[in-house]
């Protein structure tokens, strides 16, 4: 494949599902090159997953950092163009709904010569309060590949007018990950012993803005969760993201009883817990689609989802934060069988995204 890539990625989602992608241009001898936005910096979201992954040093790393949307998309957006002035890909290949995907599909899709894919295109959660949503929206109108995980996603970007010549389902990225991952992490992962879990506990993550910027939501959040697990004699273990963290201590919230704070879990280790959980209690995008994926229950802390193949295989409730609603959810979660199908494909995206771009 003559074609020459330039991966643009920034945060911890990004380079878990890219992962794959980033692997098959290896194995296929596809020129390309990464640029590193810096959306994500600390160690524990950024560098752990390089490694762990096995993936090369980004070529570029812009270091923007953490600030308003304005300020980290707009210097996001100087500094991309800058690298792709000078390194001229054909491709530019973005994942997902971050401000990093928003800033590379920006300054590529204007430039001559350079053409956008996006990964994980056509999800809608509908709630334009989210930033996700502005950004996935604007990322897939802007493309000339969009690679979107499932039919529903791919008549979604139909229904908005987008061509179907442009459009190729290739199920999602974090099959492929999950796949090539989790027997590594049942080998080679140590976690259970050294956070002192036994057979049953929740697993859960919170930090989408909507739920941990308002110190109500989160305490009820947190509340609803702690109430919902001891009824059922669970512990949970909460591997904490940076975001989440900063806000408990600026609104002095305490953790309510049998929740276990720890710090943001690598790859392996994380693959481990959700396998191992009883239930999964999430706000996050990839959560729920590896809980899905690796039949553990999730119960998701939110008003929408963006992921709904996962309801609509059993997989998943989305309940919001108040107590009773978590509490019904997990009383019917904990009973149901785990045997619904994955609705993300068959673990050969990466391939796909490959095969679609060679064929053009
Ligand atoms: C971003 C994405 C979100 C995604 C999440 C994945 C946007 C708008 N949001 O949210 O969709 O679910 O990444 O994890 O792109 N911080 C650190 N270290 C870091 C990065 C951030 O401490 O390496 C802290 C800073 O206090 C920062 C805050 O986290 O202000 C938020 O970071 P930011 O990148 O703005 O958004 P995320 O919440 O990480
Ligand atoms: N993840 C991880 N360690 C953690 C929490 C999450 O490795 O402590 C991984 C998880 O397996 C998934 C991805 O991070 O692949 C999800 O990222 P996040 O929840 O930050 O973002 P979102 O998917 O909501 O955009």
């Amino acid at each position: 494949m003559p074609t020459t890539l330039n991966f643009v990625l920034g945060t911890r989602p990004e380079i878990i599902k890219l992962s794959p992608v980033i692997r098959a241009c290896q194995r296929r001898d596809v020129s390309f090159s990464l640029t590193h936005t810096g959306q994500h910096y600390s160690d524990e979201l950024d560098s752990v997953f390089f490694e762990q992954l096995d993936l090369p040093i980004p070529d570029h790393n812009l270091a923007v950092g953490s600030g308003s949307h304005g300020r980290q998309t707009g210097e996001m957006i100087t500094e991309i163009e800058s690298v792709l002035q000078s390194t001229r890909p054909e491709v530019v290949l973005v994942q997902g709904d971050t401000n990093s995907v928003l800033a590379g599909t920006i300054a590529a899709t204007k430039m001559d010569g350079i053409e956008v894919g996006h990964v994980e295109a056509g999800l809608r959660s509908f709630d334009r309060d989210m930033p996700e949503e502005i950004n996935r929206r604007l990322a897939d109108h802007a493309a000339d590949y969009l690679f979107p995980p499932t039919e529903t996603s791919r008549d979604q970007l139909l229904q908005e007018g987008l061509p179907e010549e442009w459009i190729t389902v290739t199920g999602n990225t974090i099959v492929d990950a999950v796949q090539q991952n989790v027997e590594i992490a049942h080998e080679e992962s140590r976690v259970l012993s050294e956070l002192e879990l036994d057979e049953e506990f929740a697993l859960l993550t919170a930090h989408r803005a909507e739920n941990v910027d308002n110190r109500d939501r989160f305490r009820n959040l947190l509340n609803s969760v702690s109430k919902a697990a001891t009824e059922h004699d669970l512990s949970v273990v909460y591997p904490i993201h940076p975001r989440a963290a900063k806000r408990l201590s600026e609104f002095g919230i305490n953790i309510p009883e049998g929740i276990k704070l720890v710090d943001p879990q690598e790859f392996l280790d994380f693959l481990l817990l959700e396998d191992k959980a009883r239930i999964v209690f999430t706000d996050s995008g990839g959560v729920q689609e590896e809980s899905c994926i690796l039949q553990t229950p999730c119960i998701t802390l939110r008003d929408n989802t963006e992921r709904p193949e996962t309801v609509e295989v059993g997989a998943n409730r989305v309940v919001g934060v108040q107590p009773d609603d978590v509490a019904r959810a997990v009383r019917e979660m904990l009973t149901i069988e785990r045997n619904w199908e994955n609705p993300f494909g068959d673990g050969t995206a990466a391939e796909q995204i490959l095969d679609a771009i060679e064929n053009e």
